[in-house]
């Protein structure tokens, strides 16, 4: 199998590319910068590599950098903005710093190349740069920007190319065109991923790892990741796979009873424990979130560690872990941590479990495709995602069941009214939230001060960026006029629309 390898410099950059090589049927691969050695990579046996962009500019002190010795491997090299410049620097040429470009500029071809078949002369990209190439020795300029600067080159006789802008990006319309004429006409790579073969492997893995008689404990939550896990599991082990499903009473709208009518039809029949009052009485009064969530999955602990105490031959913990935990949590060493998103990620230690992770070389999307070749239904398959603390992270301020109720109302007029207008899989994820500021209203002729639901409707690839969803106004307007006339507490809906970053897609 092929397999592109790519480097990256920091930040999201690099798997906005690794997903769209995915996409072109060519597995790919993110390597931090700091581990790409050219040992390292002689191991790997990539058919191309890509460099990303990233942040930092290449003449800083400590700026990220490779050895020069990759770009001899005689691997086709192709550099993408940081990667651009850093393989011009690398050269021997000059990178220096400029008026900048943001965002659509057109630029022309100079000079035909491969790579730029299918392009016209002049064609729109997306730029993001600062820092611009002044020199690149041996190397033939391809394209060239409206305002002058270097938009793409190839080393004279070599593979190796540079382009100034982004073409993963929608923005760069015949963006996918230039990295499939890399792949397939320059690197010479063949079109032979997909996803839906991985099962077999996937659930071969699995048998092999876990010993005779050995049991498989999965924490199933009716969420695409972790039943995709469980059917793997339940593939490879059959009855040694122990899916156990915990109600915290933190869930939706007659969730518990859904989840186990979905994970029944998928041959799977969990342990279902029902620790509702356990999980709330904690939770009552705690205003912090992060103090939430610490709470919730030190008890998510204790009630696994019951299981797993009671049956000895549970030996393995399996994980829907998928590609973006481990490179976001790989990535962050030393990054502010914004949230501890990974609630049952302290369960290995504290279970003693080994663990197996089938999911983590998979996007959610490929995680999706690989769901649908298991059977298992697109219900469930296109679920939105939904945190591990569940409702418990939707209510701002102090925690009351009072709250909690409301948002579990209101999420659930939310997501039926989307579903009513077919808008429910066009969407990322749709919910609503409550905190403690009152407004002040009529009902009847009476005045009654009420809650404020905030409606959060966001569109995503990957949860890593978001923007708020454009929904009609007349959906919006049936939303709220149900969350006003079904919830006594609400006198006021609001429709949150800010992007991530810089807010974040939940609220605490
Ligand atoms: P944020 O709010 O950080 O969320 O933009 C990004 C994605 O992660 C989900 N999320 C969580 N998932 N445990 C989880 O398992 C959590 O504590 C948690 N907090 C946020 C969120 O729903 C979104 O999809």
């Amino acid at each position: 199998m092929d397999k592109v390898v790519v480097i990256s410099f920091g930040g999201q950059y690099a798997h906005l590319i690794a997903r769209r090589v995915r996409e072109a049927g060519v597995y790919s691969e993110i390597l931090p910068y700091t581990e790409a050695t050219p040992d390292r990579l002689r191991e790997l046996g990539p058919s191309a590599l890509i460099l990303s962009g990233g942040p930092a500019s290449v003449y800083e002190e400590n700026a990220p950098s490779i050895d020069p010795r990759i770009l001899e491997l005689g691997v086709p090299v192709l550099g993408i903005c940081y990667g651009h410049q850093l393989i011009a620097k690398l050269l021997g040429g000059v990178v220096a710093r400029g008026k900048g470009e943001y965002g659509r500029t057109l630029v022309r071809i100079v000079s035909r190349d491969p790579v730029f078949d299918g392009w016209g002369d002049e064609e729109y990209v997306w730029m993001s740069h600062a820092d611009y190439v002044a020199e690149v020795p041996g190397a033939e300029i391809l394209a060239v920007s409206e305002n002058g600067y270097v938009a793409a080159y190839r080393v004279r006789g070599r593979p190796i190319y540079g382009v100034q802008f982004h073409p993963e990006v929608r923005h760069t319309p015949k963006g996918v065109v230039l990295l499939r004429n890399f792949l397939f006409k320059v690197a010479g790579a063949r079109a032979t991923w997909r996803v839906e073969d991985l099962a077999q492997q996937l659930v071969e893995d699995i048998r092999r790892r876990v010993g005779p008689g050995e049991k498989v404990l999965v924490a199933v939550s009716g969420g695409v990741d972790s039943t995709v896990t469980a059917v793997l599991v339940k593939r490879a082990v059959g009855d040694r796979l122990v899916a156990v499903f915990v109600n915290h009473g933190l869930l939706r709208e007659d969730e518990a009873e859904e989840v186990l009518r979905n994970l029944r039809r998928v041959g799977i029949e969990p342990v279902y424990i029902d620790a509702s009052e356990r999980f709330l009485s904690k939770l009552e009064g705690v205003e912090d979130c992060e103090e939430r969530r610490r709470i919730i999955g030190e008890e998510f602990a204790k009630v696994f560690k019951e299981v797993v105490e009671k049956d000895p031959a549970i030996r393995w913990l399996a994980q829907g872990t998928t590609y973006p935990d481990v490179i976001e949590s790989g990535a962050a060493a030393g990054a502010d941590r914004i949230k501890s998103h990974h609630n049952v990620a302290a369960l290995p230690s504290w279970l003693g479990l080994k663990v197996l992770e089938p999911l983590r070389n998979l996007y959610k999307d490929e995680v999706r495709r690989l769901g649908i070749a298991l059977g298992i239904p697109e219900e469930v398959v296109y679920r939105h995602p939904f945190p591990g603390p569940g409702l418990a992270v939707r209510v701002i301020g102090r925690f009351t069941r009072e709250k909690l109720e409301i948002v579990r109302r209101a999420s659930r007029i939310v997501e039926d009214v989307l579903r009513a207008h077919g808008l429910y899989r066009s969407v990322w994820q749709a919910f609503a939230v409550v905190g403690d500021d009152k407004w002040v209203g009529v009902k009847g002729d009476r005045r009654s001060v009420g809650y404020i639901v905030t409606i959060r409707i966001v569109e995503s690839e990957d949860a890593m960026t978001a923007d708020w969803a454009r929904i009609p106004h007349e959906v919006i307007d049936e939303i709220a006029r149900r969350i006003t006339t079904e919830i006594p507490q609400v006198t006021m809906v609001t429709y949150a629309v800010t992007t991530k970053p810089p807010a974040t897609i939940e609220p605490c």
